[in-house]
């Protein structure tokens, strides 16, 4: 069978509030073009992020009930604990309420001012959270990641020899730790081979420098290196999961991903003294170690989420329908990092509506035209989120690349939500060259992205 199905069926239902074109004009104008200022009411179809949009399952609903809400040594604790022991191999584990506050802690013990940290390509809070400890955080994305356009199975990987390269350039005391993100969100959702994984523990290791992996979407990572990498095609899921953590000293975890909760995430590590470092800064501003700022029934829906991300008919469905919004809309000539990645569909931008300059933000257009023609939230990865602007100057820089990220939510939307999203993202294509560009009116000085204001030019 050709055809893609989800392998679930529907037992509780969100309605959709339908609007009109003339309505999302005006909508979008008052939100200051950007998208994150939208009311969610508003929005038909959103993909702007698959960050704690998921549905949960009867199993992880069951969970929740179960939640142990005790303060110290709640049950629920120690259920997650086993879960993500018997996935990531860490013997810590320590729980907190999203991937952003394990980076910033884990930065905060490990990281001292004008150290580099490398990582594939760094995300934007895991950026943010290093340069806020005043350590430099250094993208070294594989040479193959350059060319959007070029198909190769592996677009996430690190570029090793530069590993190397920064690592003996910096020396290895000014390198706390080297970082490896799975799937490379900001390169375009796109995966890392396990030889890669493997090669970059190596050269850490021969440099005493700790190999630390954002396992974000571990489990669409382990689908991607058992569908394309060789040896791995008769490998249980969960099994390459465990080879891959078992070449890392500890890892960050959104479990707002592949964790398959709507909150949530965890800081894991093999190493004691760091660990008990992380656990005195998680009481200060995350909570007691057995809960770290989530409630007992987070905790149980995370522990059924990890391994429901495993099961190889959900991977199958997910990884096949992300694919399938890349190939509709790439075989009409829409521009895309190719392949599609996992958890979403990146379009680029400059060369959607190649009249509009970087810093005049084509990805916001796009954004926002995707909006008033069909409701469809979108977000922008290019000059807006990872451009920057001199202090002194108000100099703007330009981002590496102008992006458009589809991003799909776990288990919600269905094929013909899909189809939806094709028909919309063609029509807007037919009409780019009316397109024009934004220019930025109010901005704050970090994450700008999530509450900039802008005009139309
Ligand atoms: C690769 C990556 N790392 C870290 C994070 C941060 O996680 P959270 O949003 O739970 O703080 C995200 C979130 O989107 C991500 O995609």
């Amino acid at each position: 069978m050709r055809t893609i199905i989800e392998p679930f069926r529907i037992k509780s239902i969100e309605p959709i509030r339908m609007t009109t074109r003339a309505e999302r004009e005006r909508l979008i104008e008052q939100a200051g073009y950007n998208v994150f200022l939208l009311h969610a009411r508003d929005v038909l179809i959103d993909l702007l992020t698959d960050s704690g949009t998921g549905a949960m399952s009867a199993e992880q609903w069951a969970g929740a009930m179960r939640g142990d809400e005790s303060y110290a040594g709640s049950e629920s604790y120690y259920r997650f604990e086993r879960a993500v022991r018997d996935i990531f191999g860490f013997r810590h584990v320590i729980p907190t309420h999203q991937g952003r506050a394990a980076e910033r802690i884990l930065f905060s013990v490990m990281c001292q001012p004008d150290q580099i940290v490398p990582n594939n390509t760094h995300f934007d809070t895991t950026r943010a959270n290093i340069e806020y400890v005043k350590a430099k955080a250094v993208d070294l994305p594989c040479a193959e990641a350059v060319d959007l356009g070029a198909v190769h199975p592996f677009k996430g990987n690190i570029d090793l020899e530069a590993l190397e390269g920064t690592i003996r350039q910096t020396g290895a005391a000014q390198v706390p730790l080297a970082m490896i993100t799975v799937t490379n969100n900001a390169g375009g959702g796109q995966p890392v081979s396990m030889a890669n994984i493997r090669a970059a523990s190596e050269i850490c290791g021969r440099y005493g420098v700790p190999l630390y992996i954002d396992a974000c979407r571990f489990a669409e990572n382990a689908y991607f290196i058992q569908q394309r990498e060789e040896g791995y095609e008769d490998v249980a899921l969960i099994d390459i999961a465990r080879e891959m953590f078992s070449y890392a000293d500890g890892c960050t975890m959104s479990a707002k991903k592949d964790g398959m909760a709507n909150i949530g995430g965890f800081l894991a590590t093999n190493d004691d003294r760091l660990a008990a470092q992380e656990r005195n800064l998680l009481i200060l501003t995350e909570g007691f170690p057995t809960y770290g700022g989530l409630a007992g029934r987070d905790l149980e829906a995370i522990a059924i989420g990890l391994y429901e991300a495993l099961e190889p008919d959900y991977q199958q469905y997910r990884i096949a329908s992300t694919a399938y919004l890349g190939r509709h809309i790439a075989e009409q000539g829409v521009p895309i990092i190719e392949p599609p990645g996992g958890h979403a569909v990146y379009i680029d931008a400059g060369r959607f509506c190649p009249q509009i300059p970087s810093l005049q933000f084509p990805g916001i257009a796009l954004a926002v035209a995707l909006y008033e023609e069909a409701g469809i939230r979108s977000v922008e990865i290019g000059s807006v989120m990872f451009g920057s602007r001199d202090p002194v100057s108000g100099e703007e820089r330009a981002a590496r690349n102008e992006l458009v990220r589809l991003a799909i939510p776990r288990r919600v939307y269905t094929q013909s939500h899909v189809d939806y999203v094709v028909e919309a993202i063609l029509n807007v294509h037919e009409q780019r060259v009316k397109m024009q560009g934004y220019r930025i009116i109010e901005q704050p000085p970090f994450l700008r992205h999530f509450s900039a204001r802008f005009a139309r030019i």
